[in-house]
């Protein structure tokens, strides 16, 4: 049985990948802090590279999935040799530590890699961050290493239900907005493949068994604006679309990538994996509403 360690497990792809690997393989899981029960668990900060080419060697896993970064948009340009030493240093602590135990890593970036002038970006495209946090994610994929023994997935926007306290995605934010009757104005120049987590982990857990290499993009099946998005979020849990009003221009620290979206040719045929579109991944969630937590 494969020895697999998830590193970033209490987040949202994290824990979700916990559940759906726990007990298929043999599980370590590590966060920078404890929110819920997992097996095997222990804290790991992996700017900490002492302590995580430890923990690495001593586990010794086939397999690490490296799901843990700063993931704050806004808050990577704002705080930016922060988020450099957690999504680089961090990646490469990571790197290093694998490759010393000869293991695969599978690292988990971004569509924010891309300018977003483009669309519909294949896996070889040419990258060109607009921000901080696209830029630390890319310098996190040149860390990886070998990429015939590694591998890069690349997503957009996970949303799906937090399973442990974790920080809202669009959709139960989303949700939330509605459901307490709160005006929101969305907007609509922001284009992405959002992707339902449980789709994500399913490619990954594709990746682990079929003993794939080399970069992936597994993201959702249609280029859609984030206002679109809330409509269809407000139809499908039959809440209020009036609470809705589409807005042009936001204005954040982060500069955003216009339509970053992922063109999911090759996990389609080559892990075998139908990717979902937005009104199919919202249709699961409803189906599987009982999970919500919070
Ligand atoms: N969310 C999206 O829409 C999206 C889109 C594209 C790509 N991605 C990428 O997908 C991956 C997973 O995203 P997510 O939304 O599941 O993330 P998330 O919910 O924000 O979780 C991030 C995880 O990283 C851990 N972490 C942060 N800093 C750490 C450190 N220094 N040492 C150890 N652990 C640390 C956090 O642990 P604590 O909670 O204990 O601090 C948490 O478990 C990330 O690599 C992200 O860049 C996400």
């Amino acid at each position: 049985m494969k020895r697999i360690l998830i590193i970033g497990a209490n987040g949202l792809l994290g824990y979700n990948l916990y559940q759906k690997l726990k007990d298929k393989f043999e599980i370590y899981t590590c966060s920078r802090t404890k929110r819920v029960e997992m097996e095997n668990f222990f804290l790991l900060d992996i700017i900490d590279s002492e302590n995580v080419r430890k923990k690495v060697i001593e586990i010794d896993p086939d397999v690490i999935v490296l799901t843990a970064a700063m993931t704050r948009v806004d808050l990577c340009e704002k705080e930016k040799s922060k988020a450099w030493d957690v999504n680089v240093v961090g990646t490469q602590n990571v790197a290093e530590a694998c490759r010393s135990i000869n293991s695969k890593l599978i690292y988990i970036s971004t569509d924010y890699v891309f300018d977003g002038t483009k669309g519909k970006y294949v896996e070889n495209d040419t990258t060109n961050p607009i921000s901080h946090y696209g830029l630390t994610k890319l310098e996190g994929e040149k860390r990886v290493g070998d990429l015939s023994i590694n591998c890069i997935v690349r997503t957009s926007v996970i949303y799906g239900w937090n399973e442990v306290f974790q920080r809202q995605n669009f959709v139960t934010w989303m949700l939330n907005q509605l459901k307490s009757g709160k005006k929101s104005t969305i907007i609509t120049k922001w284009y992405n493949t959002p992707t339902l987590v449980d789709n994500l982990s399913e490619g990954i857990i594709r990746i682990i068994t079929k003993e794939k290499t080399g970069l992936f993009h597994i993201a959702g099946a249609n280029c859609i604006n984030r206002y679109e998005f809330a409509l269809e979020i407000a139809r499908t849990f039959e809440e209020d679309i009036s609470l809705i009003t589409p807005v042009d221009k936001l204005t954040l620290l982060a500069r955003r990538p216009e339509k970053p979206c992922l063109d999911v040719s090759k996990a389609s045929t080559e892990l075998g994996l139908k990717l979902l579109t937005t009104q199919e991944g919202l249709d699961y969630m409803k189906k599987n509403i009982k999970k919500w937590k919070n």
